[in-house]
């Protein structure tokens, strides 16, 4: 029979635009999840996975998939000890995944539970993804192999558990490369920073002050009992998060959702009204409308990717931002000749492409998705584009080097490889690596991992 099921708490992903609607039946939400876990092991990321949803399913996939992307290093490794040959099946091979997670949440103690974790009795979860095979044709003949599976794992759990203790991607839930290339580089911090990328991120605001004031947003906020904290000049974390469009302000744009770590970036290049300013990487915009918050600039955004500069376009629309003074350009940073006036920008925000290894927490599909050979043509790349920007940088101005990574190849290293190639590079105060942190008196509202390098150009 379908079991009507308990909604885990919904994601504070950016992404999560969903409201939460009638729970849908837990064999159907496994499908649905499982079918985008499959996604992701082929290579999709989570977030495009998750659009292919069916709309119903789509809020309690989302929950149970980021769930299982925050420990997916234990589902791999129960799967292997469990099967000895991988079903012919992306959607089942990830359903055994998914379910033995959920399976072992259930059987533990609850105080050793993530808080996080969605829970479900042993009994209805096993009857549940057994169910989940019966329903479309090509999972109809696994039924038998997932009941074994799940049975087995009940029988033999505490045996099980105790081979992952060695296994150190079991143990941190990121692939070994990965945890091996935090090791070379933060030999005091890489347990910690490990463990805050699994830690169910708060939601995250920086509110519009061209629209209104920080204080308003939060008479509002709690005129609806909805407590939010301040922080910074214009941030405000919640504990609990929500769907973003149900809060007040939203459609007003009031605020934009940020990390506490990319709310640094606008602040640090000292914009005047006035200023000629290049966002050579701006999609989808949190940046650019930062820098637009702050002072009425003649700004140039561009990004080589057309849907995503549809999205700046979106986000600058709803904040009361898009004036003559602002042009959005979908082209590469490193053709310039097809877009640049010829006149040098006082400041350009070089934001480039990255492994994102420092936001993982917020998306944790992103340390599966990722291969250790990505380092290196990454690193290339940043190289070239800012190369390419530098030239573009007037006399006496300015070019701001972010990451969201936690990589020293896309950090320090490239900010140190800059200097040297260029002589005329200064480089000028900024906060450098900062790394992720959960909440604590210094930083109410935690943070995602980011790089921040400044750059000026000597005259
Ligand atoms: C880290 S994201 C930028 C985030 C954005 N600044 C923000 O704050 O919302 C990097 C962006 O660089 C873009 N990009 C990649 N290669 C590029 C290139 N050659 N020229 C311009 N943009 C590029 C990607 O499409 C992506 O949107």
């Amino acid at each position: 029979m379908k079991e009507r099921q308990i909604l885990p708490s919904i994601d504070a992903s950016p992404y999560n635009l969903l409201m939460t609607q009638a729970a849908p039946a837990l064999s159907d939400s496994l499908l649905a999840t499982a079918r985008a876990l499959g996604a992701v092991e082929n290579g999709q990321s989570l977030t495009d996975a998750l659009l292919e949803v069916q709309p119903d399913l789509r809020p309690s996939a989302q929950a149970l998939s980021f769930y299982a992307m925050r420990h997916w290093g234990q589902a791999m490794a129960l799967r292997r000890l469990l099967l000895d040959r991988v079903p012919q099946n992306p959607t089942v091979y990830a359903l055994l995944g998914l379910s033995l997670l959920l399976l072992e949440v259930a059987l533990s103690e609850p105080v050793e539970r993530d808080p996080a974790a969605p829970t479900y009795t042993a009994h209805t979860l096993v009857d549940q993804a057994v169910q989940s095979t019966q329903g479309q044709r090509d999972t109809l003949n696994f039924k038998g192999l997932v009941n074994a599976v799940l049975r087995r794992f009940q029988r033999e759990r505490a045996a099980l558990l105790a081979q992952l203790a060695q296994d150190l991607e079991a143990q941190y839930n990121h692939p070994k490369w990965w945890i091996e290339a935090l090791q070379k580089a933060y030999p005091q911090d890489w347990q910690r920073l490990l463990q805050t990328a699994n830690v169910h991120p708060p939601l995250t605001l920086r509110v519009n002050v061209r629209a209104t004031t920080r204080e308003a947003v939060e008479q509002a906020f709690a005129a609806q009992g909805i407590t939010a904290t301040a922080f910074g000049t214009a941030g405000l974390v919640l504990e609990v998060p929500r769907p973003i469009a149900s809060l007040p302000g939203y459609s007003q744009g009031w605020w934009s959702v940020q990390d506490a770590g990319a709310q640094f970036a606008a602040p640090l290049l000292e914009l005047k009204d006035g200023m000629r300013v290049l966002d050579a990487c701006a999609a989808p915009g949190g940046k650019t409308a930062h820098m637009l918050e702050l002072a009425k600039i003649k700004l140039t955004a561009l990004d080589i990717d057309n849907a995503r500069m549809g999205r700046v376009e979106q986000n600058l629309e709803r904040l009361g931002l898009l004036n003559d003074e602002v042009e959005l350009i979908a082209e590469s940073a490193m053709r310039a000749h097809t877009w640049w006036d010829g006149k040098p920008f006082d400041v350009v925000l070089a934001d480039v492409p990255c492994t994102a290894s420092g936001i993982v927490r917020r998306h944790p599909d992103i340390r599966w998705l990722r291969r250790a050979t990505d380092l290196k043509p990454t690193a290339k790349l940043q190289r070239e584009i800012l190369d390419s920007l530098w030239s573009l940088v007037a006399p006496g101005g300015k070019l701001l080097l972010v990451t969201c990574s936690i990589f020293p190849e896309e950090g320090e290293l490239q900010a140190q490889a800059f200097l040297k190639r260029h002589q005329q590079a200064l480089r000028m105060p900024a906060p450098g690596q900062l790394l992720p942190c959960l909440a604590d008196p210094e930083h109410p509202a935690g943070q995602d991992g980011f790089f921040y390098a400044l750059f000026s150009r000597q005259v």
